[in-house]
């Protein structure tokens, strides 16, 4: 398997790493092509290019990996869909429902897979806690609590965030809300409340959600950037999700605690730490590789990968909506059907 890694800044770091434990070789673009050569003398990689379009007539690859921040997602996208080639693209996918439409679009024309990288799903304690679920041993789920909130520096590594006029909604609410879909289904209606808390910040560091599933659930997803916390479980989610025959929940510290009968047991699930990472960033490297690897399969089995490009407008709809939402404070009905496409 050869690849094409496109973006080679703070994150990139991650998926280079995941992408050489699952034996996969990258060649590397940047348009900052420095970026890209330092990241290939580290990671080995065979090639570096400056421009996307001379990287993908020159090599022959199987796929694309787009690391690039959300203003460039749309025409690279684009460019890859037209040399059919399938792709995974960070998040946020798409700067806006219009321009999500049509790059999913434009990959099933073109009959290319496309993954969106919504890592959270994929982290450990969510894939245990979605078996739990998954498998019936709190009966029937009704409500979730979503939580990730805490004060941790991220303007540090990602100093684009500060300057950012959408922030915790686009940057993490993508993350967020993905969960509360994996947890308990698609939305169909959903209030939004947004803060700026963080005199240093222009954009909302802060947002909590009510919403309605289409199951008769409902869920309160909240996010913030400012929230003074001994101790800080950044970077995990914490989350409890309710039902007719108990609960299980996401602790600090990885733990899963489910009760039911008036009985509650308690599960590790923290991550491992792969060999390059380091902790409390295990979380989320590992992550990387359980996406990634999960990419490879579907690439081998030709089965569609999760989230898709299509999936991923669900969520998207919700990120964008939300804004309308707090800023007219009212409460709004997705619309599942369009969106779907
Ligand atoms: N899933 C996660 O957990 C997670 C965590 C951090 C960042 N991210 C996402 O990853 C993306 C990248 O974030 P980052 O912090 O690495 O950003 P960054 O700014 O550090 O790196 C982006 C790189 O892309 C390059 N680039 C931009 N447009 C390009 C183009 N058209 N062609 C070639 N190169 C181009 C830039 O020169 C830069 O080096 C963002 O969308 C961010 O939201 C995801």
């Amino acid at each position: 398997m050869r690849g094409g890694l496109i973006g080679c800044g703070f994150f990139a770091r991650n998926h280079l790493a995941a992408w050489r434990d699952l034996g996969v070789d990258m060649v590397l673009c940047d348009r900052d092509v420095g970026k890209a050569q330092a990241l290939a003398s580290e990671f080995g990689a065979p090639a570096v290019y400056g421009d996307a379009a001379p990287m993908i007539a020159a090599e022959r690859l199987d796929f694309v990996d787009i690391v690039t921040t959300v203003e460039s997602h749309r025409p690279l996208v684009e460019l890859c869909a037209a040399a059919r080639l399938p792709m995974v693209c960070q998040k946020p996918f798409a700067a806006d429902l219009p321009d999500g439409r049509d790059m999913v679009m434009a990959a099933r024309d073109a009959g290319v897979p496309l993954l969106v990288h919504e890592n959270f799903r994929w982290q450990k304690p969510m894939l245990a806690l979605s078996q739990v679920v998954g498998a019936g041993e709190i009966g029937t789920p009704s409500f979730a609590r979503i939580s990730f909130r805490h004060a941790f520096d991220i303007y540090r590594n990602q100093p684009y965030l500060a300057t950012e006029p959408r922030l915790a909604l686009v940057d993490v609410g993508v993350h967020v809300l993905d969960l509360a879909r994996f947890f308990l289904g698609d939305v169909t209606r959903y209030y939004c409340r947004t803060q700026r808390l963080n005199p240093r910040v222009r954009g909302e560091d802060a947002a909590n959600l009510l919403l309605d599933h289409s199951s008769g659930a409902v869920s309160s997803v909240e996010i913030s950037f400012f929230s003074h916390l001994d101790p800080d479980p950044f970077p995990q989610t914490l989350v409890r999700v309710e039902g007719s025959e108990g609960t299980a929940e996401l602790l600090p510290g990885y733990r899963l605690v489910v009760t039911r009968g008036g009985r509650s047991e308690t599960h590790d699930v923290e991550p491992p730490v792969p060999a390059w990472g380091q902790r409390p960033w295990h979380l989320i490297q590992d992550s990387v590789v359980a996406l990634q690897r999960h990419w490879l399969t579907c690439l081998r089995d030709g089965v569609e990968p999760r989230p898709s490009g299509a999936d991923n407008l669900r969520t998207l709809e919700l990120v964008y909506g939300a804004y309308d939402s707090a800023e007219r404070g009212v409460a709004l009905t997705t619309s599942l059907d369009e969106v779907r496409g």
